[in-house]
């Protein structure tokens, strides 16, 4: 089915802002696409966006190996907009120069916006941007005009009104460039016409029509984990082929206190067939006596593709649902250069496969709007908000062996531990117990005992990539910790984590 929404693309030169440039022109209600920088101009014409942004990246256009385009590009009648290595490519494929920076420019600058452009509508003559290059146009092509400098960058931003090409040197994407997503929401709004056709309702109507022309009177199998994805993806299958879905969730027992059955309860009553398997022996004796993380991981992912193709070998020529998202499939298929178009790049079915074909509503989808889409088909709060949650699932908090006795160790501490950072109003991106192998003693009354020491880990950060850890309030570790030792057997010493990301990761395996 053809996208019925205008769409701009963001043609990728191999910047580390591709999906930062894509989510903010969503942010600006207009549907967004990235495609590889090589991208063959025929297939822009077939997708007929309103506009096509070029993003930054590493290079410098006059080394062998760096991605370049072609004047076509420029032909097309649609309107462009560069950003950093992308204005230096356009300056270039046009005839204009581009040289090394004398001074190079890294961080917030102060940016002069000398002309009136419609990309400037509404933005300061005086502002800040944020410059990252060590080459520069030093010539522009023919019928361009300058329209901002700084410093030690005399052109950072340029135009050519009459075939509405833009430029500019610094990163309108990024929050440090004062009233970036303005300029953004000028080139779509004031350049490319944008209509602003694309939010969550029309994505809802339209997603639930493909989904129903793919599946037809099928059957549809989906692994829900109860994480956000896959949660989210059940709603919209719901939705769309009531009584066609099947969600099989695979209780590993390494779940955080009571959370089987929260899953389990949040789709309780809706039209899908909910399978719940319970596999804790199963993997307890497979993991009995393991305690090298790595190996922990493997035994864990191997059981899990077992228990899953056991359970919906009795669904064999239904279709399949992941809850692929657009990051997923924007890292899988952009690496090798290679056009995403095909519907292939991610989690493509295996040759020998049973299922009659793969459905991914989630996939064109940033995370934020997989929880916007959550919320919008009503989805429990709690499924939609949480945490990350590693698939190895507890096994990879509870340090050494791994036992149903110590996972629920770790499950009372850990749920002690959640409900008073909850209750405390603490919401921070991501919060957890450790359980170490590590004893030591203490004393209890009279007694002296000897017990694990539980690690506490709270982080803040938004991609996960880099954390900082929290600052938790004292009065607030007191709690937890006076009730961890107090109410949970087992733990008689209570530490917390104040490591960032890096050095250390998040979890602790
Ligand atoms: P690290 O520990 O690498 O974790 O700093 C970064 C983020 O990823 C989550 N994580 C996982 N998620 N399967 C997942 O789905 C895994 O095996 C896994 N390991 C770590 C982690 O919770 C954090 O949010």
């Amino acid at each position: 089915m053809a996208n019925k929404n205008q769409t701009v693309v963001v043609l990728d030169f191999g910047g580390q802002y591709k999906e930062l440039i894509a989510r903010r022109v969503r942010e600006c209600k207009v549907r967004s696409q990235i495609l590889a920088g090589n991208t063959p101009i025929e297939t822009l014409r077939e997708i007929a966006p309103i506009g096509i942004i070029l993003t930054g990246g590493p290079h410098s256009v006059y080394e062998e190996n760096s991605p370049h385009t072609t004047k076509e590009l420029f032909e097309l009648g649609i309107p462009i907009l560069g950003i950093c290595y992308g204005m230096q490519l356009m300056a270039y494929t046009l005839g204009g120069e581009v040289r090394s920076c004398q001074v190079s420019e890294y961080g917030t600058i102060d940016t002069t916006l000398d002309k009136h452009s419609p990309l400037f509508e509404g933005l300061d003559k005086e502002t800040v941007s944020l410059m990252s290059h060590t080459d520069y146009v030093a010539k522009m092509p023919e019928g361009f005009n300058a329209l901002a400098h700084t410093r030690d960058c005399p052109i950072a931003a340029m135009e050519n009104s009459e075939r509405r090409l833009y430029a500019v040197q610094f990163h309108p994407e990024v929050e440090r460039t004062k009233n970036g997503t303005k300029l953004l929401n000028n080139f779509l709004y004031n350049v490319c016409g944008a209509l602003g056709d694309y939010n969550m309702d029309d994505f809802i109507k339209n997603e639930i029509e493909r989904i129903r022309e793919q599946v037809g009177d099928h059957q549809v199998v989906l692994g829900l984990s109860g994480g956000v994805d896959s949660s989210v993806c059940a709603a919209i299958l719901e939705k769309a082929i009531p009584n066609q879905l099947t969600c099989i969730f695979v209780d590993h027992g390494m779940m955080r206190k009571n959370e089987g059955d929260e899953i389990e309860e949040a789709f309780a009553g809706k039209s899908l067939n909910f399978v719940r398997v319970d596999a804790e022996k199963r993997f307890l004796t497979k993991l009995a006596g393991v305690t090298e993380p790595e190996r922990k991981r493997k035994i864990i992912g191997e059981e899990f593709v077992r228990v899953f193709e056991e359970e919906s070998s009795k669904f064999a020529g239904s279709f399949l649902a992941q809850g692929t998202i657009y990051p997923d499939v924007v890292e899988s298929g952009l690496t090798t250069g290679a056009v995403i178009k095909s519907h292939h790049n991610v989690g493509g079915l295996p040759k020998d496969t049973k299922f009659i074909g793969l459905v991914e509503p989630l996939r064109s989808l940033f995370k934020d709007e997989v929880r916007a889409l959550g919320r919008k088909l009503g989805l429990d709060e709690r499924l939609v908000s949480r945490q990350p949650f590693p698939g190895p699932g507890l096994a990879v908090r509870c340090i050494g062996e791994i036992t149903k006795e110590r996972l629920d160790i770790l499950r009372d501490a850990d749920a002690i531990y959640r409900y008073e950072l909850e209750h405390a109003d603490l919401h921070y991106s991501q919060y957890f117990a450790v359980l170490t192998d590590m004893r030591t003693v203490g004393v209890m009354g009279d007694g002296r005992t000897y017990n694990y020491v539980l690690g506490l880990r709270a982080v803040v950060t938004s991609d996960f990539m880099t954390a900082e850890y929290a600052h938790i309030p004292y009065d607030v570790l007191d709690r937890v910790s006076s009730r961890i030792v107090n109410e949970v057997k087992g733990v008689s010493r209570v530490v917390y984590d104040v490591t960032g990301k890096p050095p250390a990761t998040i979890e602790w395996e």
